[in-house]
């Protein structure tokens, strides 16, 4: 360490009027001199402690040993002060003292567990999903960890795939915007504060769009679509300073990403000139010889160096073949520099070389436990979340003054399930998340007479229960269900082919609407769910994903109204699996239906509506929305000129509430056929009931790009049609022309 010092010091002498970034990487080089080859691999290794883990597990007795003799650079699982500090004391006992990073999946909270991304993404609100991960940040930082694998920005577009829980929906926009917002979230103040951890984006690229929906399973598509709809949010990621990338585990084209040049090389770091580290996923760069496109671990390894994947997460193929590669002169030692310089600069700015114990502090990771204020925004994070998808007759809010509500399903006392996949395991579980039981009857006075019956389990065929469910529900003014997906039915590894509403719990909600009473159901999911009989049926409907730990709160303030309903879906919800892939911004074909009944030689299916069940930025409110016609500053925009645009919404109906008012556009005629409809812009704006108020969008010539065959990112003259409303269907609309 002194060694270190002592050469570091004489730099920093050297270069203090250089700038800080400058300095970093002097001091950079000079760590990198006194590396040996095998300490410099050290760093590029990757290992999973024992907390938790998302893949094989190759046994590696002497992990420990390793950590002291400088041959892992960073960690993930390793959870909480005392066994951070534990494992960096061993790292201190290495030779060059270089310390270890702590990283860990952090996909919706820490200690307080928010909703799901893709419920988080439908509130559209980009400071309260800003401020989430400011809180997670500060929990997790305060419980040892450096880096946060997350978010998760991959576009998607079939609920068959269990991930879609982990990311914002199917559009590149509002996809952008979120990840900007998180890798903020995350980052804070910059890396080197405390309270701020290096974000990760992932999964670079094109994860979401696995064939089939089938976890894992090979992307085939053309490089403009790559560019037009899943890289986006990668870019916006970069723009906003992402420390890190992780690649995917999916082949794109016949190449595996983590071994893609093009992707990783090319675009990420030679034109987006992206410096931070790119970690493989779990085991992904030995994934490249089991892909079939390297003949064992040994090219898997050159494969992925030389793409430009700079840790190996798991797979111990950099460990254990990077050193022959360079002794056989098939490997440039430039390339590991390359690499290792990328990890050594992150733990720089973490301020881990000045003090390696600088995230190992007990006090504060006790301080962070249980804050009040962290569980207050995630209960407006859970209330935002909710999608009110239907409300026949007004039923919702219900009445306070309700003598007898019966409240059904195998959720309404569950515990766990409310935070969903991807979630943190902490041993006072139970006393910190708030069930639905326990939200409703606090909601209510005492006066009100609250039934249960669970009715039936979450995923087996199990009808019993049902008799005393229904005999309840009888006795009840109003019933309440709950029903929807464990949370294991979602996420890694969970792609289902039918996503229907598990075991018997659509039989339940028909046997209880057979009542004849009101009946409000909750769909509590990680993704769009089918439910056509109770989508037709039940008088109301809650989507209410997986919460999080106030999901009890939150749902007790949408049911009474005290909250009034302003989530919209950022995924189109199918009618049934044989409409997946769906998303609304789609191509023209020859071929477009007008409207769902149009049947002959037309883009359809002749047993289906051509339309998704609930479109794309869809949700209902208690209250409604009225919208004026569109007002254009001008018809004709030239470059360097900006389109002013604006409505009046009007609060019609009779509770306040807010409105997400989105902007789609549409180039009608292109060098490459365009979608029917692309969002590109969207504001939220609060009316009390009667109030109006005017929503004003700007249109410069950026907005109207896109990528042509040539993939390069252009405007073309010509006409465009705007719309403005409610949702991507229900809206109002204008044109105008673009001038060249
Ligand atoms: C997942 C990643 C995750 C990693 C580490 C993988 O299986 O795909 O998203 O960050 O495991 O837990």
């Amino acid at each position: 360490m002194r060694k270190i010092f002592l050469s570091i010091f004489s730099f920093v002498l050297a270069i203090h009027a250089l700038a800080q970034t400058a300095s970093v990487a002097h001091k950079v080089d000079s760590v990198i001199r006194l590396m040996t080859l095998e300490e410099k691999i050290g760093q590029l290794n990757q290992y999973s402690g024992d907390w938790a883990h998302t893949g094989p597990i190759t046994p590696d007795g002497d992990k420990q040993n390793q950590i002291r003799r400088g041959q892992v650079g960073s960690m993930l699982n390793v959870i909480g002060v005392e066994h951070t500090r534990d494992l960096q004391q061993m790292a201190m006992q290495s030779r060059l003292k270089i310390p270890l990073l702590f990283a860990q999946d952090v996909i919706h909270g820490f200690r307080t567990t928010f909703p799901i991304p893709l419920a988080q993404a439908c509130s559209w609100d980009m400071d309260l999903i800003e401020r989430s991960e400011r809180i997670a940040a500060t929990e997790a930082s305060a419980s040892g960890i450096h880096w946060c694998f997350a978010p998760m920005v991959d576009i998607a577009r079939d609920a068959r795939w269990g991930r879609v829980m982990e990311g914002a929906g199917e559009d590149p926009y509002l996809g952008a915007r979120i990840a900007t917002a998180r890798v903020k979230g995350f980052q804070g103040k910059g890396i080197g504060h405390t309270d701020a951890v290096m974000s990760c984006v992932k999964h670079f690229a094109a994860y979401g769009a696995a064939i089939g929906g089938r976890d894992y399973n090979s992307v085939d598509m053309s490089l403009q679509t790559l560019w037009q709809y899943y890289l986006p949010p990668f870019k916006a990621a970069v723009d906003a300073g992402v420390s890190s990338v992780m690649n995917a585990f999916n082949s794109l084209n016949g190449i595996p990403a983590t071994g893609n040049a093009y992707l990783v090389k090319d675009v990420l770091k030679d034109t987006w000139k992206f410096r931070g580290i790119v970690v493989s996923d779990w085991g992904s760069v030995g994934g490249i010889a089991t892909h079939g496109y390297a003949a064992d671990d040994k090219e898997a390894a050159l494969a992925a160096i030389e793409a430009g994947c700079d840790i190996d997460m798991e797979s111990r193929c950099y460990k254990n073949n990077l050193a022959s590669l360079v002794k056989e002169k098939k490997l440039s030692l430039q390339l590991i520099d390359n690499a290792v310089k990328a990890v050594l600069t992150k733990k720089f700015e973490l301020g881990l070389f000045e003090d390696p114990y600088k995230f190992c502090d007990e006090k504060r990771e006790n301080a962070q436990q249980n804050v009040a204020a962290h569980k207050a925004t995630a209960l407006q994070l859970a209330e935002r979340s909710i999608v009110l998808l239907k409300n026949d007759l007004n039923i919702l809010p219900v009445s306070k003054n309700v003598k007898t509500i019966a409240v059904i399903g195998p959720f309404v006392k569950a515990v766990k399930d409310n935070l969903g996949f991807w979630s943190m395991e902490w041993p006072d579980d139970s006393a910190t998340i708030v069930t639905q039981w326990e939200g409703i009857r606090n909601k209510f006075s005492s006066d009100v007479n609250m039934l249960y019956a669970k009715g039936c389990n979450i995923n087996d065929t199990d009808s019993s229960g049902f008799a005393e469910a229904i005999a309840v529900s009888s006795k009840a003014d109003i019933v309440i269900m709950s029903i929807g997906e464990a949370r294991d039915m979602s996420g890694e590894a969970k792609s289902r082919s039918n996503p229907v509403i598990p075991g018997v719990q659509e039989a339940l909600v028909k046997n209880i609407l057979a009542t004849g009473k009101p009946v409000v159901v909750m769909i509590n999911a990680g993704r769009p769910l089918l439910f056509g009989s109770i989508a037709d049926k039940a008088h109301a409907i809650l989507y209410t994903w997986w919460l999080g730990s106030q999901a009890g709160n939150a749902i007790a303030a949408v049911l009474t109204g005290d909250y009034n309903p302003s989530g919209k879906i950022t995924m189109s919800f199918p009618r049934n699996a044989g409409q997946m892939p769906i998303y609304y911004n789609h191509l023209n074909t020859g071929h477009p239906a007008p409207n769902d009944s149009t049947l002959d030689y037309v883009s359809g299916y002749i047993d289906l509506p051509h339309s998704p069940r609930f479109p794309f930025g869809y949700g209902l409110s208690y209250t409604s929305f009225a919208y004026s016609d569109i007002k254009l500053s001008k018809t004709t925009v030239r470059p360097g000129e900006k389109l002013e645009v604006s409505v009046v919404v009007t609060n019609s109906g009779n509770y306040d509430g807010e409105e997400t008012v989105q902007l789609y556009i549409r180039d009608m005629v292109a060098s490459v056929v365009r979608p029917v409809k692309e969002l590109k812009g969207f504001q939220k704006i609060f009316l009390k009931r009667g109030e109006s108020g005017e929503v004003k969008f700007r249109i410069t010539i950026e907005d109207l790009k896109f990528y042509n065959n040539q993939l390069q990112y252009v405007a073309e003259p010509g006409d465009f049609k705007l719309f403005i409303g409610t949702n991507s269907e229900e809206v109002k609309e204008a044109s105008f022309k673009l001038v060249l």
